[in-house]
């Protein structure tokens, strides 16, 4: 098993996506995909796909820099949309926000209030009374902008660090300097979640500036941390960077992960770290193995239980660019792109989202949900031992499994989205 296949946070990814046949060739109309599903309890995600600048490693959707009247007709068209799909779900509850990107804190104070109030006017959501996450970046997280986020109810902002060390962010690609970083974190106090990401197994680091980066994020006690190890995929600046770098991200990610569990912080999943005298906002509701999200903007996924769909997915500059220049003149309508779930790739889904996290895979009610054994359908989970063992009713990752999780996890991916993901050709 290779330890980095893929990082599972979705499945399928988005590379399984295609274009949706259906056998008369009719548009798909949204009001037909959503119409028997439950909508008291939807996520809404927002995305902005713009950047202050377009980190080396970065394989995001999204673009830097883009011209102000380009930003301004995409706003008008996430406006657009939000109303069309309000429109398509005049009933929907949502229960949970976030606004993602790229870097939602490259609008200005102005742009961003709209944003917010496609949630609230549109969705008529009440932002205090429900979780919502925003990220942001050191540069563009000033105190105009946090300040808004805060007025309005939002309680969870994450920010891209990277690294504090010079060397690794240049080795990165990633142009930022210490001292507006650590305004940036002095400007986030106050949120009641603040989350810090960081990269490791970047060819510059090593055990100790690895650490260093870790005590200096930790001066600022943040609530969460993410701790990413280093992906190069093709069309992200550093592709022709051949390193062989497995041992050095599975040290990295035990240092890692040793130093915070001996500093306060409790581990959910191979990535996500929380203070342990932290209470999150949670949302008593929403479960995250129930789907249910509507995706706003261009690069945002939306989930029914039987269809995932979104836009077009790519990389490099000028494909996304046109992606959101046809993006921004839809009259979003129809779902013409995105992945069909069947029974068997709803169970993947579910197994995939419960086991890759510290609760674990809860058997029974797998068996309550689909009607038949997890271990029965998906005999990996008895054969994977070094990685999984079962506790009772539930199915958890051992220290190695939660380790390897990018190598566990797309052990359980259906042959259809391996094949497709591989197929897919990026641009
Ligand atoms: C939307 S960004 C964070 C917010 C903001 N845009 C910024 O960079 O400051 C999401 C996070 O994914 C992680 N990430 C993205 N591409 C990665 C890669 N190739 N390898 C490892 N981590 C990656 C980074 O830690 C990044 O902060
Ligand atoms: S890491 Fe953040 S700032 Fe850099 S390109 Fe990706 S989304 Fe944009």
């Amino acid at each position: 098993m290779n330890p980095y296949t893929a990082y599972t946070y979705a499945y399928p990814h988005k590379t399984a996506y295609r274009p949706i046949q259906r056998t008369d060739n009719a548009p798909l109309p949204l009001t037909t995909v959503w119409a028997n599903e439950p909508r008291d309890n939807l996520f809404l995600y927002i995305h902005i796909p713009f950047c202050e600048m377009r980190c080396g490693f970065c394989n995001l959707f999204t673009t830097a820099n883009p011209a102000q009247s380009f930003t301004q007709r995409y706003l008008d068209a996430l406006w657009r949309q939000a109303e069309v799909v309000r429109a398509a779900l005049p009933d929907a509850t949502i229960a949970q926000v976030a606004i993602g990107g790229g870097t939602p804190t490259y609008l200005d104070v102005d742009e961003l209030a709209r944003v917010l109030a496609i949630a609230e006017d549109i969705f008529a959501v009440d932002l205090a009374t429900v979780p919502v996450s925003v990220e942001t970046s050191p540069q563009t997280a000033t105190p105009e902008r946090l300040a808004l986020l805060r007025e309005h109810g939002v309680d969870r902002i994450s920010i891209g660090v990277q690294s504090f060390v010079q060397i690794e962010l240049n080795g990165i690609g990633r142009s930022q300097r210490n001292p507006i970083v650590e305004r940036a974190l002095n400007n986030m106090r106050g949120f009641p979640t603040r989350n810090i990401d960081l990269i490791y197994g970047n060819p510059h680091q090593t055990e100790a500036s690895w650490l260093a980066s870790l005590r200096h994020a930790l001066a600022f006690a943040p609530e969460q941390l993410y701790l990413y190890p280093l992906y190069v995929r093709p069309l992200t600046g550093m592709d022709k960077m051949q390193q062989a770098w497995n041992d050095q991200r599975l040290s990295q990610y035990q240092c890692g992960r040793d130093f915070l569990l001996a500093n306060g912080y409790r581990q959910q999943t191979m990535r996500h770290f929380e203070r342990v005298d932290h209470v999150p906002q949670a949302n008593a509701h929403y479960s995250c193995q129930e789907d249910g999200m509507i995706g706003l903007g261009c690069g945002a996924r939306s989930y029914t239980r039987s269809l995932h769909y979104s836009s077009e997915y790519a990389v490099g500059r000028s494909s996304v660019r046109d992606i959101l220049h046809d993006w921004v003149k839809r009259d979003f309508q129809h779902v013409d792109y995105g992945f069909v779930l069947d029974e068997d790739e709803q169970q993947r889904r579910y197994l995939l989202k419960s086991l890759l996290s510290a609760e674990g895979l809860d058997g029974e009610k797998f068996v309550a949900r689909f009607g038949v054994d997890p271990a029965k359908q998906f005999p990996q989970l008895l054969e994977l031992t070094d990685y999984i063992q079962r506790h009772g009713a539930h199915w958890r990752l051992t220290e190695k499994g939660l380790a390897w999780s990018d190598g566990v996890g797309p052990a359980f991916y259906s042959e259809r989205v391996r094949e497709l993901s591989a197929e897919f050709a990026l641009s």
